[in-house]
């Protein structure tokens, strides 16, 4: 690793593919891939606005932006697309954009003629520490996030911290949310370093952007090297994910906002149960604080006890929570389906406490 010039790479080695994750990488390194090759672009309009003049020649697929475009009708267009431009099993896709991007064009790619190679440029925070790595490409179904998918490796990641200049503040703020998930389930160092650099960050300091992608990247590559279909390990990585995904859909909020206030409450239950501290609590609710996430929202226990319950995470009796031991570690817990009102009541009550 080179934290000098801001460059370093990792490898996914999975039975559903192999993948090379540049961070630092370029946006234009895609002709190293594309040269010689029929290359589509899947992309959105925002990103396309920004970028259009670097894709090279390629051809390109350009899809509207929100979570709400995640969906099989979408899915239908780019299939469409991919046949108008002659898409044939040699050619190469590279999903150019955020985690909804990535989702969506992973999956085409993965399904169109039974599977073609494809790559990423992650241009999102979010999907640079996260949705871009580890082979999850799926859209959403009736109400139900990320229901329809498939594990795929993409065969590249390419992360340009450049592209992140043109980034909303809302966004890059919404990967913060991740990068904590990562330290809290795995890294205690990764946290206290961001403790320390909450203002670097929010300023875009490059240094401090890298570590936080490099070490998100590091952490996820670790955990899908060892569990690539989630069977076990790789449900640490939903942390957070389970009252944020209810959150997300109930009150439409977007990914890592929700994800923040899931992560409060995960960490609230941790406590109530014995197994985190009360001060390492407050320490993370500040934490976010600083970063300029939320920690809190008012919703409806009933409508949000639903929402969880439809979780893909469940099975038929009960859910399965990751809980933390403190700030680095975490622990699986099974809760069951019945007494899930009682613990939004509990948490409730804590929060009022
Ligand atoms: N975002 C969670 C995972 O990739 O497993």
């Amino acid at each position: 690793m080179t934290r000098a010039n801001l460059s370093n790479s990792f490898k996914i080695d999975g039975k559903t593919g192999s993948s090379d994750i540049k961070v630092g990488g370029k946006l234009e390194d895609i002709s190293i891939y594309s040269r010689d090759r029929h290359t589509v672009i899947i992309t959105d309009s925002n990103v396309s606005g920004h970028y259009r003049d670097r894709f090279g020649n390629n051809e390109v697929i350009t899809i509207k932006t929100g979570e709400s475009i995640k969906t099989l009708q979408t899915l239908e267009y780019i299939y469409k697309q991919m046949i108008f431009f002659e898409v044939d099993r040699n050619s190469l896709i590279i999903a150019i954009g955020g985690g909804i991007v990535c989702d969506i064009a992973g999956f085409a790619a993965s399904t169109f003629m039974r599977g073609l190679d494809f790559g990423f440029v992650a241009t999102s925070l979010l999907a640079q520490v996260d949705a871009s790595v580890g082979g999850k490409n799926g859209v959403n179904f009736d109400g139900f996030k990320n229901m329809i998918g498939v594990f795929q490796q993409p065969d590249f990641v390419i992360c340009d911290l450049d592209l992140l200049d043109t980034l909303p503040e809302r966004e890059l703020k919404c990967g913060f949310s991740e990068v904590v998930k990562h330290a809290l389930i795995a890294d205690s160092n990764l946290f206290n370093y961001i403790e320390s650099n909450c203002t670097n960050a929010l300023g875009f300091d490059k240094e401090v952007i890298f570590r936080m992608v490099d070490d998100s990247i590091r952490l996820k590559s670790d955990i899908v090297n060892k569990d690539e279909t989630e069977r076990g390990e790789r449900a640490k990585l939903n942390f957070g994910h389970t009252i944020g995904h209810a959150l997300q859909y109930e009150l439409g909020l977007n990914h890592g906002e929700a994800v923040s206030i899931g992560m409060v409450y995960a960490s609230a239950l941790s406590v109530i149960k014995g197994y985190h501290k009360r001060e390492d609590h407050n320490r993370i609710i500040a934490l976010l604080q600083n970063l300029g996430l939320p920690v809190d929202i008012d919703f409806d226990i009933t409508e949000i006890c639903k929402a969880v319950k439809r979780d893909k995470k469940r099975n038929q009796e009960s859910i399965k929570f990751v809980l933390l031991n403190g700030i680095g570690d975490c622990r699986f817990e099974n809760i069951n389906i019945n007494e899930l009102e009682k613990v939004l009541n509990d948490l409730r009550q804590f929060f009022e406490q």
